[in-house]
């Protein structure tokens, strides 16, 4: 990324230079775009876009968005960047053009997808598709979801999506990513992890890359639990998840500490 004419001209000297080999001798130039990145889940029958929710996730590995780029360190859903404008926009200015778009080429999709924005002081504007639930964005989706998944799955799967809606918690919901210190570079594997907290309700720890051995609860990837809980507010809910992550015993676990930290500003002003 260049913030600075200079810098892109520069980054294309290197790549025509050599300093990427091969992958360098193709160049893609993209506008800059500068505001706050949110993902918008949606579901598809072919003709019908429904609306999910939307999510916060936090690539990078460390606290104030430091380090490098990981599968994801935490989310929070709703994202408030949102907007009910924003959602409106991004269904009728990128969505609903997208479904239409790709019937009208005889590619309709059906399934699950998010766009990955970047909201600007124009708007809502594309940066990616992905065919497929966020890794932890869906844990924090999930926790908020009032409907049965599987009536909207059977919907978008069966044409029948105009016939359906999702209703969700005006909760918010948020979690933590205990990842496995090392991560995202390499790290060990099989560390035992001593114990989890009890959860009450609107409280989840889920297993991402866990494994009982010999009956140890052991540790077998690099992000490997998500520790969940909702809250009124972005503020309520963090509190609630770093309690939970304070009251796991394992050794050689880190996590962020600062997942929400955007939306929790906003909250403040
Ligand atoms: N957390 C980012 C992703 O699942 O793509």
């Amino acid at each position: 990324m260049a913030m600075t004419l200079d810098e892109a001209l520069a980054a294309i000297d290197d790549c025509f230079d050599g300093a990427f080999g091969a992958a360098g001798a193709e160049v893609v130039v993209e506008a800059f775009l500068d505001g706050e990145e949110a993902s918008f889940f949606c579901l598809s029958d072919g003709k019908t876009a429904l609306a999910l929710a939307t999510a916060q996730d936090h690539k990078r590995v460390g606290d104030g968005d430091t380090g490098p780029n990981t599968g994801g360190m935490g989310a929070y859903s709703p994202a408030p960047v949102m907007t009910p404008e924003m959602v409106e926009r991004t269904m009728k200015e990128i969505i609903e053009p997208t479904i239409a778009g790709m019937a009208k080429d005889g590619n309709p999709f059906t399934g699950v997808f998010f766009a990955g924005l970047m909201i600007t002081a124009k708007g809502p504007e594309l940066i990616e598709y992905n065919v497929r639930f966020g890794d932890p964005e869906c844990q924090v989706l999930m926790m908020r979801l009032k409907s049965d998944l599987l009536d909207i799955l059977y919907a978008a799967a069966t044409g029948t999506l105009d016939q359906v809606s999702a209703e969700w918690s005006d909760d918010v919901a948020l979690t933590v990513v205990l990842a496995s210190k090392g991560y995202p570079a390499a790290y060990d594997k099989g560390t035992p992890i001593d114990s989890l907290p009890a959860t009450g309700d609107g409280e989840k720890v889920f297993h991402a890359g866990t494994a009982l051995k010999d009956g140890q609860l052991v540790a077998t990837g690099g992000r490997v639990l998500n520790v969940t809980a909702t809250g009124a507010t972005v503020a309520e809910a963090q509190a609630r998840a770093y309690a939970l992550v304070d009251a796991v015993d394992w050794k050689n676990g880190f996590c962020r500490r600062d997942i929400g930290w955007q939306a929790i500003a906003r909250e403040k002003a």
